[in-house]
């Protein structure tokens, strides 16, 4: 059995978690303290934060043990010297949101989580337990709490009564929740298929009888057995989990079969909650819409449009999620690309303008289809986050980035350039593709598209190793030029092979 517990600082996790281990006799693993560790490590040896580099040097050399003295308390080890209270002065707050941030610090720490996790009987608790470190945990809690619920309980676990210095532990707190859901590696957020919490008004009885029951309901849903309890190690007597021994070469496999979460989360079919699912998880009664849309959409489109996919494979046969982008001249775009997406097996997120969800329908049903809302003109990282999670889960997300629809090429287009960040976040290649054949020349787009033959031309993906700029915003900036002027070639080879067809 393995309970991934995730949520903000000061929501409770370590009193659950710590609770959980005495209660169901599993091994404790918090992770908040091995990026304390190497934090307060690289602090005692003068290393400096920014360098990437030296940090990650720290992380992989140091041994972090973990030694449960009592029912009470669980004590750390840096290197074999007791480390306990010394990781949680505010140096170390302030400086291991930093060291946490970097990504060769956080593959360190995860190979070891796993390492540990390995032998089964863990509860972990952490930011990232339920995402990265063990994503396919039995039972998986993300843990909530308001935010002076928070300050207020990091103020008694310091015995502070001050209502000056509790409001200066709640900015410090919204400072940290922000760093650790902006960061790039390893982001704070709930696992798809975790069950939320709220412990603003539970005590921690209530919290454990709560996730005792969801473990109860994993054993009895997914055949978890029940495993036999680890050894009570003898009382006064301590015991060692060393953290830093022989690596595991065993990979874990992904088992997605056992999530039963959304389905129960979908009963209220908030449109948000389709955002952050995977297609292929939507409530039954969605997957048969979309699958009769596209039917309907295959039929007449293949009737009055016949059209023709050429390189088809490169976007049928990718191995992840890939970012298409392609040009856009008439609202048959959408259809035709969505159709042989899912016609052949595919799944694919078609981000489009929030504009139209003033339509409360087509807000319901784009939400149903696959569909994410991107307000331009604005960063939306709401957007840009969403994707990057369907690109991570596997999906592929289709993008306009010329934002409307183009009626002709003396028509001044703006390439809006969040594509390229969302691959880039995403690590997903990106993949040209280009439409011929179905302009509908209408200024304003309402006349309706004459019939006649259209072509779909698929490019080869790029990635981000192909672009040679170095730093992240030159690179994405790459990125978008490489991809649009791919897009504008393949469009012209098609209006070459294909005369008068625009
Ligand atoms: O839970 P905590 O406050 O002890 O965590 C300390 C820091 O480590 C916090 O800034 C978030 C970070 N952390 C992380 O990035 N990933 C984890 N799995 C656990 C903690």
């Amino acid at each position: 059995m393995r309970i991934a517990i995730d949520g903000p600082a000061g929501s409770g996790k370590s009193t659950l978690a710590h609770a959980l281990a005495q209660r169901l006799n599993l091994t404790l693993l918090d992770t908040g303290a091995m990026y304390r560790s190497v934090t307060l490590a690289c602090l005692q040896k003068g290393v400096d934060l920014e360098d990437n580099d030296a940090v990650a040097q720290v992380a992989r050399e140091v041994r972090i043990e973990f030694m449960s003295q009592d029912d009470k308390t669980q004590r750390v080890l840096l290197d074999g010297e007791d480390v306990t209270a010394a990781i949680r002065t505010p140096q170390v707050d302030a400086a291991v949101p930093t060291v946490s941030a970097i990504p060769a610090v956080r593959e360190a720490m995860v190979e070891e989580q796993r390492r540990i996790g390995s032998a089964g009987n863990v509860v972990a608790e952490g930011r990232d337990i339920g995402t990265v470190v063990f994503p396919d945990a039995e039972v998986k809690v993300f843990l909530t709490a308001d935010m002076s619920a928070r300050a207020h309980r990091r103020a008694q676990q310091s015995s502070i009564d001050d209502p000056a210095r509790e409001q200066e532990i709640l900015d410090a707190l919204k400072k940290r929740d922000e760093i650790d859901s902006t960061r790039e590696a390893a982001p704070l957020v709930a696992a798809e298929d975790a069950h939320h919490l709220d412990s603003s008004n539970m005590t921690v009885e209530q919290e454990v009888e709560a996730v005792v029951a969801l473990v109860e309901k994993a054993r009895a849903a997914g055949g978890v057995q029940a495993e036999p309890p680890v050894q009570n190690e003898p009382a006064k007597q301590e015991s060692a989990v060393p953290v830093a021994k022989p690596k595991s070469t065993t990979a874990k496999k992904k088992n997605d079969d056992k999530r039963t979460g959304p389905m129960r989360l979908f009963a209220r079919h908030e449109p948000e909650e389709y955002y952050e699912h995977p297609v292929r998880e939507f409530p039954v009664t969605s997957r048969a819409l979309l699958g009769a849309a596209i039917l309907v959409c295959a039929g007449i489109s293949k009737v009055l449009w016949p059209w023709k996919v050429e390189n088809g494979k490169t976007l049928w046969k990718a191995e992840g999620g890939q970012v298409v982008v392609m040009n856009h001249v008439s609202m048959l775009d959408p259809v035709v690309i969505m159709v042989t997406e899912w016609t052949h097996g595919r799944r694919m997120r078609p981000i489009y303008k929030s504009e139209f969800d003033g339509h409360k329908i087509v807000n319901w049903f784009f939400a149903r289809i696959g569909g994410i809302p991107v307000e331009r003109g604005t960063a939306d990282v709401k957007a840009v986050r969403r994707a990057q999670r369907a690109l991570q889960r596997g999906e592929d997300v289709l993008i306009f980035p010329e934002g409307t629809r183009v009626y002709s090429d003396d028509q001044e287009v703006e390439i809006h350039a969040g594509f390229a960040l969302m691959a880039q976040l995403a690590k997903a290649p990106v993949l040209p593709v280009a439409i011929v054949g179905a302009r509908d020349g209408a200024p304003g787009g309402n006349k309706p598209l004459r019939p006649g033959r259209v072509w779909l031309g698929v490019g080869e993906s790029i990635t981000f190793d192909q672009i040679a700029e170095k730093g992240r915003k030159k690179q994405a900036k790459a990125m978008e030029k490489r991809a649009m002027e791919r897009v504008y070639a393949l469009r012209d080879a098609l209006r070459a092979a294909h005369p008068g067809k625009m």
